[in-house]
C-alpha cells in the first residue's frame, strides 16, 4: 500500500505521473516522525534492521551509519569520504523486525540521509526546503514494496538488444583510424565487439552536435564501414554549450532564449571541457525539443547510440567565481615572503573550491511553464531532463533504429527515458565490491540499463585487476571498459594472457539471452534484476548482511572475487545450489554444494556460478557480436 504526503508547495519532477490521493499529514504512522519545521522525518531503528536504497550511492549495501547527500555531483572520487554522486535516487527501503518499510522523497534538491551516523539508532531524513512529497510504502516483504514503488514510478527505459554487447571506450579515441585500430584489433584476436564510444575528442573545440573535420572526414561513410563489421559508435554528448560566434547551436539558442540564466536575466556562464559555455535549460519542453532534434546530425548519419555527460551539470567554474578567484588570489603576490600555514591553506582551498561551488549553483535559473526558479531547488532535475530530450524524439527522428541512451547525471523518473552508468571509479579493487553494492539499489529505484566503467576509469589498471572486473561486468546490462586520458591503455589485446579475456567474453556473448531475458522481465515486471539475498530470503537471518553476492534474473546467484591475489572466497548458500566454475562458456567443473557456509577456490580466471535449486544454467552460442548471435 502506498500512502503520499504532501508538505508545503512542492515542484512537480514527474517522478509519479499517477499520483495516489494525499493522506493528511496527521496520518503519518509507521513510526514515522515529523519535525515541527517539516523539513525532517526520523525513524528509529532497531539493532537489525538494514537499509537499502539509494541507488547508485557509495559505502555498502546496506546503507546503514552513514550519510548520503542527494545533490548531483561530478565526483571523480568515489571513496568513502564523499557524499554525493552524479544521481539522486531517494528512495529507502527498511527492513527490519517492524517488517519491510519503503519511503520515497520527492524533492529535486539536496536531501541529506542520516542513516543511523549521528545518533547510531535514528534514521532522518532532511530536506533542504519543506516543499516535498513523500511516499510510504508497506507491504508483506522488502521485494513487494519494491515492486509497488517500481509500478509508482512507472516503467523502467529498455534498451536494445545489441546494447548488451561488448563496448570499448577510452577518453583519447581521436580519428577515424583510432577507432578502426580498436575493431581490427579485437577481430584479429578473436574478441567480440558490439561498440567502440567516441569520448569528447571527436568534437570540433567539444561542441556538441560538431566533428572534427580532419579527425572524420566523411563520417557517414565511417558509420557505414562499422556498420558492416557490426560495430555500433555511440558518442558523447555534453550538457554545456560552448560560447562561440558562428556556431549555430550556440546562436540558435541565444536567440531563442533557450539557456539558464543569472539573476540579472543575462544568459548564465559557466565552462566545462569547451571553456565558456551556457546551459540550455532543459526543463522547458521547447527546449528539450529544440536539443532533442540536434541529434538528427548522429541519427541521420545512421549513429544510434549515445551517452550523455557532465549533466549535474558540472561547473568547472562560473565567471563569476572565476573572477571573484582570481582576485583573491591576487593577493597571495603580496604575501610570498610572509605567507604562514593557515594563509597558504585558505589560497588553496580558493582555487579547490572553484569547480561545482554551491553559490553558483544558487545563482542561476529555469523558466519552466514562464515561472522563474532557482537552479539549486531543481537540480537534480537537470541530467534527468536532458537525457529525456533524446529520448522523446528518437521514435521521430530515427524510427527504424534502436537506440541506445544513457546518461551519468539522474534522478528517478529518469528512468523511465535512458540507463545510467556509475561514472568515474578508479582501478581499484574496492570499485569492483562497489559495484554489487550499487546494482540492486539502483535497480530498486528504477535503473535496469547499468553498469561501471570495467577496469576503472581513473588510475592505471593491471591483467588481473581488468579479469576481476570483467567477471562482475560481465553479468550487467552495460557492459564497458572505459578509461581516462593519461591512464594505461586497458583494451584487452593490450595485455599477455589475450586467450582468457577473449574466454571471459565468450561466456557474456553465451549468457545475453539468459541475461536480456531477466532484464526484460525485470523491467515488465517490475522486478530487480539483481536481488541481494537478504530480499530474497527474507527469514534467513545469515543472508540478512551479505553483501557481496547477488541472485542474477531468477535462476543464478553470483558470488564474485574483488579482492587482490585472492585464490578463493567465502560463499553463503541460503538454499542447496550447483557451483559451476567456469573458465569459458565450454570449459568448467560443476559441483553439487548444501545451504550454509563453504570456501571456494577460484582461479584468476573463473567466473562462479551458483544454479539456484531446480534452476539451470542456460547459455547460448557465443559469438563475435549480438548481431551474429544464433
Ligand atoms: C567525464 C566522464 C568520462 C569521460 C570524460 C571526458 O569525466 O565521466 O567518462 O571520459 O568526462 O569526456
Amino acid at each position: 500500500m502506498t500512502e503520499r504526503y504532501v508538505f508545503g508547495t512542492p515542484f512537480d519532477t514527474e517522478a509519479v505521473l499517477d499520483k495516489p490521493a494525499a493522506s493528511p499529514e496527521s496520518a503519518l504512522g509507521h513510526g514515522l516522525k515529523l519535525s515541527a519545521d517539516k523539513k525532517k522525518v526520523s525513524y528509529d531503528l532497531d539493532k537489525d534492521d538494514v537499509i537499502y536504497g539509494l541507488g547508485e550511492s557509495l559505502h555498502g549495501m546496506n546503507k546503514r551509519g552513514f550519510v548520503y547527500k542527494t545533490f548531483n555531483t561530478d565526483q571523480t572520487k568515489h571513496n568513502e569520504d564523499q557524499y554525493s554522486l552524479y544521481g539522486s535516487h531517494t528512495f529507502i527501503l527498511i527492513e527490519g523486525a517492524k517488517g519491510s518499510l519503503g519511503i520515497f522523497t520527492d524533492y529535486p534538491g539536496l536531501v541529506t540521509y542520516d542513516l543511523g551516523f549521528t545518533d547510531k539508532d535514528v534514521l532522518t531524513i532532511t530536506a533542504e526546503e519543506a516543499d516535498y512529497e513523500m511516499y510510504v510504502i508497506t507491504g508483506k516483504s522488502g521485494l513487494e514494496i519494491i515492486t509497488e514503488f517500481r509500478k509508482l514510478i512507472g516503467k523502467s527505459y529498455k534498451a536494445p538488444l545489441w546494447a548488451f554487447g561488448y563496448g570499448q571506450s577510452r577518453w583519447g579515441y581521436k580519428c577515424e583510424d583510432d577507432i578502426r585500430e580498436v575493431v581490427r584489433r579485437h577481430k584479429e584476436n578473436n574478441l567480440p565487439l558490439d561498440a567502440v564510444y567516441m569520448d569528447i575528442d571527436y568534437m570540433d573545440n567539444y561542441k556538441d552536435f560538431t566533428l572534427n573535420p580532419e579527425a572524420f572526414p566523411k563520417f557517414k561513410e565511417f558509420v557505414d564501414e562499422m556498420k558492416a563489421q557490426h560495430i555500433h559508435l555511440l558518442p558523447n554528448v555534453d550538457a554545456a554549450i560552448k560560447i562561440e560566434d558562428g556556431y549555430d547551436m550556440y546562436e540558435e539558442g541565444v536567440k531563442e532564449n533557450y539557456y539558464c540564466k543569472d539573476e540579472n536575466g543575462e544568459d548564465f556562464i559557466m565552462a566545462a571541457w569547451p571553456g565558456k559555455s551556457v546551459l540550455p535549460d532543459f526543463l522547458r519542453p521547447e527546449v528539450r525539443r529544440w536539443f532533442g532534434l540536434k541529434y538528427r546530425f548522429f541519427t541521420d548519419a545512421g549513429v544510434d547510440g549515445f551517452w550523455n555527460d557532465m549533466n549535474e551539470p558540472a561547473l568547472f567554474y562560473s565567471l563569476k567565481g572565476l573572477k571573484e578567484t582570481a582576485e583573491e588570489i591576487s593577493h597571495l603576490k603580496d604575501k610570498t615572503d610572509t605567507l604562514d600555514l593557515y594563509s597558504l591553506w585558505h589560497y588553496l582551498d580558493t582555487m579547490n573550491a572553484l569547480a561545482n561551488k554551491p553559490e553558483d549553483y544558487r545563482s542561476f535559473y529555469h523558466e519552466p511553464e514562464g515561472k522563474k526558479i532557482r537552479h539549486d531547488r531543481v537540480h537534480n532535475l537537470y541530467g534527468y531532463n536532458m537525457a529525456r530530450a533524446a529520448s522523446e524524439v528518437f521514435e521521430e527522428i530515427a524510427p527504424e533504429m534502436e537506440t541506445l541512451i544513457f546518461s551519468r547525471a539522474s534522478y528517478i523518473g529518469s528512468h523511465r527515458y535512458a540507463g545510467i552508468w556509475t561514472g568515474d571509479n578508479s582501478s581499484f579493487y574496492s570499485h569492483i565490491e562497489l559495484i554489487l553494492h550499487q546494482l540492486p539499489n539502483l535497480n530498486m529505484c528504477g535503473y535496469l540499463y547499468v553498469g561501471a566503467d570495467t577496469g576503472g576509469f581513473a588510475f592505471h589498471t593491471s591483467e588481473n585487476l581488468l579479469k576481476r572486473f570483467m567477471q562482475v561486468s560481465l553479468f550487467t546490462p552495460l557492459f564497458r571498459n572505459h578509461c581516462a586520458l593519461g591512464c594505461r591503455e586497458q583494451e584487452i589485446y593490450r595485455f599477455k594472457d589475450i586467450d582468457a579475456f577473449r574466454n571471459l567474453l565468450n561466456l557474456r556473448y553465451a549468457l545475453i539471452p539468459y541475461l536480456y531475458k531477466s532484464y526484460v522481465d525485470s523491467i515488465e515486471n517490475n522486478k530487480l534484476m539483481f536481488t541481494p539475498i537478504g530480499l530474497a530470503f527474507p527469514e534467513d537471518k545469515e543472508a540478512r548482511h551479505i553483501e557481496d553476492q547477488l541472485l542474477v534474473g531468477d535462476d543464478l546467484m553470483i558470488a564474485p572475487v574483488y579482492k587482490a591475489n585472492a585464490s578463493g572466497r567465502d560463499v553463503y548458500l541460503p538454499e542447496d545450489m550447483t557451483l559451476y566454475l567456469m573458465k569459458s562458456d565450454k570449459d568448467f567443473t560443476k559441483t553439487e554444494l548444501s545451504k550454509g557456509h563453504h570456501f571456494i577456490n577460484v582461479d584468476i580466471d573463473e567466473v562462479p556460478i551458483f544454479v539456484r535449486k531446480g534452476k539451470s544454467l542456460t547459455l547460448g552460442k557465443p559469438a563475435m557480436s549480438t548481431a551474429e548471435l544464433e
